[in-house]
Order: structure tokens, then sequence, then C-alpha cells
């Protein structure tokens, strides 16, 4: 049976794909909540980093309790210390449990989008709403500079699809989309035509 009780649509990809400003635009479109997982594994990271633990001690990772403690970390999710950590701390098993749990029950409660890394390959395997956004690593590059942001994409893409548990691919079912030469409303027309393919209905825009 599927995990999931409303409908999920699964927007993957690596980072700075453009997959945060489709996932949103889309989410509007069709009414549905918007869930960053990945600001979920920043939040996390911050709160690692604040504590002074060494993202890489993998045991001591293991215990931390995963608690914001009250405090809003959103202006801190993409210091280049969470940049330059969050591939191993989101590495970790048990944080990914913790987290997937929390993604499972935002399902329970409402219709989803939500970007990740391993939303369609693991986390709502049994959505038959998957896509994959990709662009060309200039491009990619292009975009986080336009940011303002240094953030090591290449190192985090690579950390992030070798790592044992729940690496980033492309789920076999899943709608590859090429971002490179597309505007965000491009793609999330490309999507939207999909899923009105499956019968989706969708409020016209
Ligand atoms: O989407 P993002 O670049 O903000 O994600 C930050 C990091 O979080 C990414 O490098 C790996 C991790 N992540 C993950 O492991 N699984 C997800 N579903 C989403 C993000």
């Amino acid at each position: 049976m599927s995990s999931e009780s409303h409908r999920v649509i699964a927007i993957d990809g690596p980072a700075a794909s453009g997959k945060s400003s489709v996932a949103r635009e889309l989410a509007l479109r069709l009414g549905f909540a918007y869930v960053n997982s990945g600001a979920m594994y920043r939040a996390v990271t911050w709160h690692v980093l604040q504590k002074g633990v060494d993202p890489n001690d993998t045991e001591a990772n293991n215990q931390s309790r995963i608690l914001i403690d009250g405090v809003d970390p959103t202006e801190h999710l993409r210091d280049d210390g969470v940049n330059n950590s969050v591939s191993q701390v989101s590495s970790v098993p048990q944080v990914r449990r913790v987290l997937v749990e929390k993604m499972h029950h935002y399902a329970e409660e409402n219709d989803l989008v939500m970007e990740g890394r391993d939303i369609g390959s693991v986390v709502f395997p049994d959505t038959p709403y998957k896509f994959y956004i990709d662009a060309s690593p200039e491009v990619r590059l292009r975009r986080r500079a336009a940011e303002g942001l240094r953030d090591e994409i290449a190192a985090r893409d690579r950390a992030d699809s070798n790592r044992r548990a729940s690496p980033l691919i492309i789920a076999e079912d899943a709608l590859v989309i090429d971002s490179s030469n597309l505007t965000i409303d491009g793609v999330v027309g490309e999507i939207v035509g999909r899923l009105k393919m499956t019968g989706m209905q969708i409020p016209s825009a």
C-alpha cells in the first residue's frame, strides 16, 4: 500500500538544477503545499554546527536530537558552513529516518509538491508523479553565482550521488526534464502537461 494518503508530486534533481523555483511555482499553480526537503536537511546541519558537533563524526550525529529548539534557522540555511557540511549530515541514516518520517506525516495532511534528491526513489516510491530536473553543470554554476552564493555544487553532487543511504538517482519511472534552456514557466508547463495526461485536474492559470 502507498505510504501517502494525499497526492505527492516528487521533484528530484542535483544542486541548482532549478527544482526549487519550479516546485514552488508548481505548488502555487496546483494549490498544493510546497515542501523543500533540502531545507530540512540544511536546518539539521545548521543545528549540528551550532552545537559544535563535527559533521564527520557519525556517532555523535547519530546521538544528536533533531530539534531546532524554537529557533528559526531560515536565514542561515545557505550559509557557507551549511553548504559545506549538509552532504555529510544528510548521509547519516538516522538523520534521514527522522526527516523521512516527517515528510510522510506532511503527506497525511496535504497534497504536496516535494523537492529533494530521493523523493521519487525512496520517500514516496509509490507516487505516480515523479520528475527529475537536470541542467548542465555550466548552467547550474551560473545560477548559483547569480544568486551570489558560494556553493561547491560539483562536490555536493558527487557526495549526494555516491552515498550509501538514499543516493541521488533518477527513479525508473521519473520524467527527466533538462531545464538548461528552459524558463521556470517552461519547466512547470512540461510538468503540468504530463500531469494532465495522467488525468489530474489542473486549475486554469
Ligand atoms: O536541495 P538542496 O541543495 O538545498 O539540498 C541540500 C542538501 O540536502 C543536498 O546536498 C543533500 C541533502 N538532501 C538530501 O540528502 N535528500 C533530500 N531529499 C534533499 C536534500
